[in-house]
């Protein structure tokens, strides 16, 4: 009995092989995942440069068929008149010919008597012919040219496409940088990772999978974000939410590179208040000091259906959409919020790659942008703003530019394409200019709709006119631009030319501080409503930046709330990203 069971557990060589070698066993199944995957992505993009050349070579066939049937109108049309007028030409020589030729037979061969006779008859005949008007000038040209440059074109065709990859493995990739041991809570650190390939050699080119997970033993997450150098490095700026033990997690191509997972040791702010109170509160993640000590237990399924829910507890909240999904009014980390005058408001559900459309009372009414190859394709949005036109605007992290829609959904234009490197915020100003919010340059730009720049502000640094992390902005009825800036914990208020007026808020939990503030919105009396993303609150100032009031939140906490947008009806809705619905709210009442 005792063989035999023995047996039935050992039941071949490789497996017993397997378990004595569990390395070459692990690296066997790694590998294959590795070349499986290698595969796949091969024939994906084999089928993707079909998809996109033949949707080149449709496109330069139609505007083939376009220009050759403008030609055959084109010429139609003023072949038409030529032939006309010609032909009218014909008919008046042929009548005076042949009135000549009458008269001419008269005189030459007529008697006296027949002259006569025909006298009257020749003098009728020949004012009738005067009276005629012969269309004598030319009635059309001959132009019909064809201009067409290609030069430009051939050119980019020539470089179209690229086949991105590099060679960088995780077992040879570095980081470096004080950022691995330690940080400052609430503080911006950065670190350098080094890409190398299996032989230990730099690898110059960018664009590797490097993903970062920061994490702190509660299981709150840290906000933080990869700068691609082009070069083969990497910067990771991360802000750890509070003090105390890190994991850092790099990961290249899924598999951790040299020395990860790190421990880092977050300390205090320097600037932190003398208060011990107060110290121990501030620079909390989302929500963790609002979930713990305001959430109220309730049953798990009450808010968990994508229909709107009424607040059967009495805060501000008016009711909420949605639930984590990839299906209409879910969502997958929505970003950006805006409300349209005509009584809509926009979701950007920046990882389901789609902007959805609700009405100002929570119902669904379409979205767009779902996946598809149409040149609208949105990769990660962010941003969202309503132009006075109705066309909507996207800021588009990934793809680097912001995309126009019409208010139907039709993809329009880009505009910053080239000129954008991480593009958050939209808003539209007074003048139906698109302010965009470029939170990796640090910077505002200021377009026409049309792609124009008109002008831009900032960079990186904590100065007036600097950003350490700007987020969303704001117009008021000044055309002044307001600006949410994440790292330095402050809203900044510039005037349309982009010079600095005022700034406010410091870090902290206190009124009228802030634990990294997202989205912003300015009503119709210059208050100005923002998120405090790291405090998972709403505040409410006046134009000049004194604190008003809060947002009452506490019945159904919020998690990390980022943009936010003042309804057609006058309510607050805000999207509580960490819980993956957006909220309506009432305020100052
Ligand atoms: C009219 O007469 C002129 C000269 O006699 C000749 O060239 C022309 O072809 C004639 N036209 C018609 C329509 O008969
Ligand atoms: C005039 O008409 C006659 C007969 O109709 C014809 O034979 C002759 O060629 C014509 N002459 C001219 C100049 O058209
Ligand atoms: C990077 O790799 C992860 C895990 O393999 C994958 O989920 C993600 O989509 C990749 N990102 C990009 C931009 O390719
Ligand atoms: C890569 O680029 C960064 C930023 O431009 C620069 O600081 C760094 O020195 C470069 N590194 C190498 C190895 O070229
Ligand atoms: C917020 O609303 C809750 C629920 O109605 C209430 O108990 C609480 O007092 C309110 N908080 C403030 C500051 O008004
Ligand atoms: C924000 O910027 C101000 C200067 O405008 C600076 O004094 C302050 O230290 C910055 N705050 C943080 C948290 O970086």
């Amino acid at each position: 009995y005792m063989y035999q069971r023995h047996l039935s557990i050992i039941p071949d060589g490789p497996i017993v092989w397997g378990t004595m070698l569990p390395e070459i066993d692990s690296a066997l199944q790694v590998l294959s995942e590795i070349l499986q995957q290698l595969t796949n992505q091969k024939s994906s993009i084999e089928g993707d440069i079909h998809t996109t050349f033949d949707e080149l070579q449709k496109t330069l066939n139609v505007r083939k068929s376009v220009l050759l049937m403008e030609l055959e109108v084109n010429y139609g049309l003023k072949q038409k008149v030529l032939q006309a007028q010609l032909d009218t030409l014909f008919q008046g020589q042929d009548g005076i010919n042949s009135s000549c030729n009458f008269t001419e037979q008269a005189l030459s061969h007529g008697t006296e008597a027949e002259v006569l006779l025909v006298k009257k008859q020749m003098s009728e005949r020949l004012s009738e012919l005067a009276s005629r008007e012969l269309p004598l000038q030319p009635g059309e040209n001959d132009q019909l040219d064809f201009m067409v440059e290609t030069e430009g074109l051939k050119k980019s065709i020539h470089n179209l496409g690229t086949i991105v990859t590099t060679n960088a493995v995780a077992s040879e990739t570095v980081a470096t940088g004080e950022g691995l041991r330690q940080c400052v809570a609430g503080l911006p650190t950065s670190v350098t990772i080094t890409t190398k390939d299996k032989d230990g050699e730099l690898c110059k080119m960018g664009k590797a999978n490097i993903t970062a997970e920061i994490a702190t033993p509660d299981g709150s997450v840290g906000d933080g974000e990869i700068l691609d150098n082009k070069n083969g490095t990497y910067e990771y700026l991360y802000t750890a939410p509070k003090e105390g033990s890190l994991t850092l997690s790099l990961r290249l191509y899924d598999q951790h590179i040299k020395g990860s997972p790190f421990k880092i040791k977050a300390t205090k702010s320097a600037d932190v208040s003398p208060s011990t109170e107060s110290a121990k509160k501030r620079l909390k993640s989302p929500g963790s000091s609002h979930v713990k000590q305001k959430a109220i237990k309730r049953p798990a399924s009450m808010y968990s259906t994508g229909k709107r829910k009424e607040n059967p507890i009495e805060d501000d909240l008016i009711f909420r959409i949605g639930t984590k999904g990839r299906n209409k009014g879910e969502f997958t980390n929505l970003q950006g919020v805006a409300a349209s005058s005509v009584g809509k408001v926009l979701i950007a559900d920046s990882n389901n790659q789609c902007v959805q459309i609700f009405s100002n009372d929570g119902l669904f009414k379409s979205r767009f942008g779902v996946r598809g190859r149409s040149p609208g394709q949105l990769q990660r949005p962010t941003g969202v703003a309503v132009h006075p036109n109705g066309d909507i605007i996207i800021a588009d992290y990934d793809n680097k530019w912001v995309s126009i829609f019409s208010s139907d959904g039709k993809f329009k234009n880009k505009i910053g394409s080239g000129k954008l490197m991480g593009p958050k915020g939209v808003s539209v100003d007074r003048n139906g200019h698109v302010i965009i919010v470029d939170n990796k340059a640090c910077c505002v730009f200021i377009f026409q709709p049309n792609g124009k720049l008109v002008t831009k502000f900032g960079n990186r640094g904590n100065g007036d006119r600097q950003f350490a992390g700007p987020h969303f902005a704001a117009v008021n009825h000044n055309n002044e631009i307001i600006v949410t800036d994440f790292h330095n914990h402050s809203v900044k208020v510039f005037n349309p030319e982009g010079e600095f007026l005022l700034k406010f808020g410091s870090n902290g939990e206190g009124n009228g501080q802030f634990n990294a503030p997202t989205g912003v919105a300015v009503d119709v009396n210059g208050n100005i409503i923002v998120a405090d993303w790291g405090n998972s609150r709403i505040q409410v100032f006046d134009g000049s930046g004194s604190f008003l009031s809060y947002i009452n939140t506490s019945a159904d906490p919020l998690y990390g709330p980022q943009g936010l947008a003042l309804t057609s009806d006058g309510h607050v809705v805000v999207a509580d990203s960490g819980n993956h619905c957006f909220k309506v709210y009432r305020y100052l009442q």
